[in-house]
């Protein structure tokens, strides 16, 4: 049906929004093939450095899974109300060069999920990416949303998605991006 590749916003070993993409990639329905990304070894953004050599490794690699995939997930923490830094930098690495941007982000289905101990389940994170997504020209599924809060009790202390009902709006949200991303999936 399609093909995603879903990003952690988080390098923390115990990160929920790495435990929620791991409970993300269980509850991705049959017929969708669903494959981790990382935000690992991804440095900081520096304008001297892509002049001086091109893109670095990681960044190409990362590049061309999301080239790859027909739909990708992001997994995004909320810091002070907005997107980590972290995750941000990936996406403005991924960006570039800017005459790459229709190839790699455009018309490409892209979906928003998140998860955090707090009581906002990352709306204002996910509302962040909102302009983000629209300036690279990338399809932004709306019809489903999935705001985790209270992660501390929704995952167990292996990181097991131990809560019922964030799982039945987990399966709802991934079979409605999947729908979506098969239904726009470019070249078709
Ligand atoms: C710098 C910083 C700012 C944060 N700001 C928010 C916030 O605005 N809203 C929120 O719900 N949680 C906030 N948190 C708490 C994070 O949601 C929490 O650390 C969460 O576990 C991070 O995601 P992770 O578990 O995937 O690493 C913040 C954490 C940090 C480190």
């Amino acid at each position: 049906m399609a093909t995603i590749l879903a990003i952690s916003g988080s390098l923390r070993a115990k990160s929920f929004n790495t435990m929620l993409l791991h409970a993300a990639v269980a509850a991705t329905p049959a017929g969708t093939t669903i494959e981790v990304g990382s935000i690992k070894g991804i440095p900081l953004y520096d304008g001297d450095v892509e002049a001086a050599s091109g893109l670095p490794p990681a960044v190409v690699a990362l590049k061309d899974r999301v080239v790859a995939a027909e739909g990708v997930l992001l997994v995004s923490p909320e810091y002070n109300n907005g997107i980590p830094g972290v995750f941000k930098n990936t996406i403005d690495w991924l960006s570039r060069p800017a005459t790459d941007i229709a190839r790699v982000f455009g018309d490409r289905p892209f979906g928003v999920i998140g998860a955090t101990p707090g009581r906002g389940g990352t709306a204002m994170a996910q509302a962040g990416w909102l302009p983000v997504l629209r300036t690279l020209g990338a399809l932004h599924y709306s019809s489903g949303r999935l705001q985790v809060a209270g992660a501390g009790k929704v995952f167990d202390a292996n990181g097991a998605l131990v809560d019922d009902t964030v799982r039945g709006l987990l399966e709802t949200y991934m079979r409605g991006f999947s729908e979506f991303v098969s239904k726009h999936r470019r070249g078709r």
